[in-house]
């Protein structure tokens, strides 16, 4: 017999079953509590909520533990490249050596956008945010792939999600190009996925362009340790908007709109505002430190804290170090890093942050290295969006799969008036 929990309400009770995963994670189903009792759960911001399971990615949010299918992060991030990375994430395993060279040669034949997505961007204004056009291109990809949007037909499934993965980064690099007044710069099939953004991004038709490898190697690092991070709120929004049979580019757009939240994706945008403000306001850590602290101010720290994590962040632990190595290898000390590193010292000694297990997140260090990289601060949530692809597709994926899919709709408990009587506009006050 499975282990249950009793709930019980007046004279009423019911047994709820309780679901145990693989890592001894516990559930209680309350599939049928509605339909036995009447009764629904209340939980603002599904902080005690499962939406769904998934095979996936694991967390354990006390020991500061991420696993991709199983795989821990730190040995991901040495072994694997991002495309690697990125076909675990979607197809479940690690891919043979033919399985791994077929995936690369795919993406490589599908990083070219139709020539008509270019007039896309003489609309959007010079300032326009990247995310606000990442999202709207990606959408409007199915416009343009009108072939391939049927999510229960498994080889347009497979041609779209390729399509995705492949273009994003041409997209990303054009709106960069947009916002400074340089020509697109075409992708080139002679590249690696992360060689070709970053070509994209910084090469000019005037001279040649050297990619630095350890700039490939941090884009890789920052990619993989953003790919996946079981149901946040941007894949619970791509699962919330798949649910419904919309498109993949539909989903996906919807997630990058999520991400793009100073809660989420955007904080490491916000992070290193904030850093900059504490350098401009001469670099007194103890006073943001309280600001932090001070429920009236109104102030966070960006880049602390995190729903799952009460643990440092192993994605911050890999992206502080890819900063360290990065910033020796290029003899550069970049002040926000120091101002980071101090800020983390200080604000892990007080009990304020002790006591609520608030630790750097992936944020925190990310736009250091995005700074060091060259990459303007409004690109550092794009940059969030391309790592975090593969995971929203695999989510996408998983749940399609599913047989217990269902179109997602949260009941709730109403608040508002009881019944009231009309009143014609003549006879309000
Ligand atoms: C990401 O879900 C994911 O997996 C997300 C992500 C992913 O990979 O997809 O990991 C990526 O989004 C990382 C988080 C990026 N956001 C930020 O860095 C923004 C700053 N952090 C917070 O706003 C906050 O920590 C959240 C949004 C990340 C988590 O919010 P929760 O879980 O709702 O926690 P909370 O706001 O209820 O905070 C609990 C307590 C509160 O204090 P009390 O009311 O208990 O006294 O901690 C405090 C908060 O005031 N607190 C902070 C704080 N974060 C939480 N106080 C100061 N600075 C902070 N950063």
């Amino acid at each position: 017999m499975s282990e249950t929990a009793r709930l019980q309400l007046g004279d009423q009770h019911i047994d709820l079953a309780v679901i145990t995963g693989t890592e001894n994670e516990r559930a209680l189903d309350i599939s049928q509590l509605r339909n036995t009792t009447g009764l629904i759960t209340l939980d603002e911001g599904y902080v005690n909520t499962g939406s769904t399971s998934s095979a996936i990615t694991y967390l354990d949010g006390e020991k500061g533990i991420l696993r991709y299918r199983g795989y821990a992060i730190e040995e991901i991030a040495e072994h694997c490249d991002f495309v690697e990375t990125s076909y675990l994430l979607m197809y479940g395993e690690l891919p043979n050596a033919e399985q791994l060279h077929d995936f690369r040669m795919s993406l490589r034949r599908h990083t070219m956008l139709h020539e008509d997505i270019k007039s896309f961007y003489s609309g959007f204004p010079r300032d326009a945010h990247p995310m606000a056009s990442l999202s709207a291109v990606v959408s409007a990809l199915s416009t343009f792939y009108q072939d391939s949007l049927d999510p229960r037909d498994p080889r347009q499934v497979e041609i779209s999600t390729h399509r995705l993965m492949a273009k994003l980064p041409t997209i990303a690099a054009f709106s960069h190009k947009k916002s400074i007044g340089q020509p697109f710069f075409y992708p080139r099939n002679d590249l690696t996925y992360c060689e070709n953004f970053l070509n994209m991004m910084f090469a000019v038709p005037t001279e040649p362009h050297e990619i630095d490898p350890d700039f490939v190697d941090a884009v890789n690092l920052l990619l993989i340790v953003h790919a996946d991070h079981e149901q946040n709120c941007s894949t619970s929004t791509v699962r919330m908007v798949g649910s419904s049979d919309a498109n993949l580019f539909a989903s996906i757009a919807a997630g990058i709109c999520a991400l793009w939240g100073p809660l989420h994706g955007g904080a490491n945008q916000a992070c290193v505002e904030m850093l900059e403000q504490i350098i401009a306001d001469g670099g007194d850590i103890g006073k943001y430190v309280d600001m932090a602290k001070d429920k009236n101010s109104g102030f966070r720290l960006m880049g602390f804290g995190h729903r799952v994590y009460k643990n440092y962040d192993p994605r911050a632990r890999i992206i502080k170090g890819v900063c360290d190595r990065l910033l020796a290898k290029m003899q550069r000390v970049d002040p926000l890093f120091d101002v980071a590193k101090e800020l983390e010292e200080v604000a892990l000694k007080d009990p304020y942050f002790v006591e609520r297990k608030l630790y750097p997140n992936v944020d925190f260090y990310s736009g250091v290295v995005y700074r060091a990289l060259g990459i303007p601060v409004p690109m550092f949530t794009v940059l969030f969006a391309m790592g975090r692809l593969p995971g929203w597709i695999a989510h996408w994926l998983e749940m399609h799969s599913s047989p217990n899919k269902r179109i997602h709709r949260p009941r709730q408990v109403y608040t508002g008036s009881r019944t009231r009587k009309f009143i014609p506009v003549e006879k309000r006050a």
